[in-house]
């Protein structure tokens, strides 16, 4: 929405759309890296530590012959959804906090408890301009926050396996990612003159052996445990699907396999990369120890191409400041839900944020139904419009709930958040 194929830079978008927000006296507003955007509402109680909402305004490519029933960036409304890409991968945060500001700004509210609002333009690439320069900036004003609110998890309602009734999950950490590469060498030769084993054999069954052998499930040591431990009364946990595999162990993937350049020629070298999810309980090196001793073969080479451990875990016990606001708003706006933390197994752009704030949730309340995981990055991305009122009701009410000093003690009757 604010990028350049609109025609329009950052000033007239002021100009058409939340004229308050851009007009306030209250907001700051600074463009960062040329696209990304950074605002700075200033709370009037200095005391208290301020937050930041994030979200991101780049998406991921869309075609319309891929098979999307309208335009994919028209916006068109079919039957009460708004179909268009990004809908629900982020443009559904972007305008739900800048319609939340717009309408609080309207009501004349100002808030106790200042906030920053950070919309990434690059987080589908890794958020190396928008996010890391945002940062910069608020590293050299000094800036320390209470807690940082990112897209990541949602309200699932049918989507895991075995699981009753609607859950909003709120990632507390985000695994990590590895991508190896294997390699054999071996002396070049003539297919009519084979040795016993060519290099794209040797490959072949080092790479057997780590998808016969994934990596230990970790259930019980990570923050995953706490997740089924919330919804126990409602979740059979099974292994064998995919999507619930994910929480409980690093995954390993192969993604990459080359060898071989001409039929009659035995090749010298044989390649194959693997791309791993870690999971919060273990780190880039024990995951690299792992491939090593599950390969068990000397000639089978293996390079650490790019990797990063997983995210710290935030709080989100009773005196979690975050977790515990974020919570209470969610069950203020749907009684219905069962609130648990929970791990990304995707990453986002918070994970440039790690020195500005200990506690990072990564949370929106879009509400994901059965058939919805396909749409993530793929056709027919949408949203109802009644989920995306529910969204901007959400920060509307969360940025006020955030004004409170400190949380009430858990034990106080009557002030239970
Ligand atoms: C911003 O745009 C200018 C001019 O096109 C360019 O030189 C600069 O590298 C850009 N900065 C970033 C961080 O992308
Ligand atoms: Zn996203």
């Amino acid at each position: 929405l604010f990028s350049h194929g609109w025609g329009r830079g950052p000033k007239e978008f002021g100009n058409h759309f939340f004229p308050t927000v851009f007009s306030s006296h209250l907001v700051q507003h600074e463009v960062v890296a040329n696209y990304s955007h950074l605002f700075w509402v200033p709370g009037s109680d200095l005391a208290l530590v301020p937050y930041m909402l994030l979200a991101h305004i780049d998406v991921v490519p869309a075609d319309e012959n891929d098979g999307w029933e309208v335009s994919p960036f028209s916006a068109k409304e079919i039957d009460g959804f708004i179909y268009g890409r990004g809908t629900i991968d982020n443009k559904q945060s972007v305008m739900g906090i800048l319609q939340a500001l717009e309408y609080l700004l309207i009501r004349g509210y100002s808030p106790q408890r200042g906030f920053f609002i950070g919309l990434g333009h690059d987080e589908e690439v890794g958020g190396l301009q928008g996010a890391m320069n945002i940062v910069k900036v608020l590293k050299r004003k000094g800036v320390q926050l209470a807690f940082i609110l990112d897209e990541g998890l949602a309200v699932l309602d049918g989507v895991i396996s075995g699981l009753q009734g609607p859950a909003a999950l709120i990632g507390i950490s985000e695994k990590g990612q590895a991508t190896v590469k294997l390699s054999v060498f071996k002396a070049p030769g003539h297919s009519s003159m084979p040795p016993r084993e060519s290099s794209i054999g040797i490959l072949a069954g080092a790479v057997k052996r780590l998808e016969d052998n994934p990596m230990p499930i970790l259930f019980g040591e990570g923050p995953e445990r706490r997740t089924f431990e919330h919804l126990a009364h409602r979740v059979i946990v099974m292994e064998r699907s995919p999507d619930t595999n994910a929480f409980l162990r690093t995954t390993t993937a192969v993604t990459m396999f080359n060898s071989g350049v001409k039929v009659n020629v035995l090749p010298s070298l044989a390649e194959a990369y693997v791309n791993l999810r870690i999971h919060p309980a273990q780190t880039v090196e024990e995951v690299l120890e792992f491939i090593q001793s599950t390969v068990g073969d000397e000639r089978v080479k293996m390079e650490l191409v790019n990797g990063f451990d997983p995210l710290p875990v935030s709080s989100y016990d009773e005196t979690s400041f975050g977790f515990q606001t974020i919570k209470k708003t969610l069950l203020d706006q749907f009684p219905q839900v069962t609130v648990a933390p929970g791990v990304c197994i995707g990453n986002t752009d918070s994970r440039h944020y790690t020195d500005l704030a200990k506690d990072i949730y990564r949370f929106a309340p879009t509400w994901i139904r059965p058939g919805d995981t396909q749409r993530f990055h793929g056709i027919n991305e949408r949203i109802s419009k009644k989920n995306y009122e529910e969204l901007v009701v959400f920060y509307f009410n969360l940025i006020q709930n955030c004004d409170i000093k400190e949380l009430p003690s858990p034990h106080s009757a009557g002030h239970e958040l």
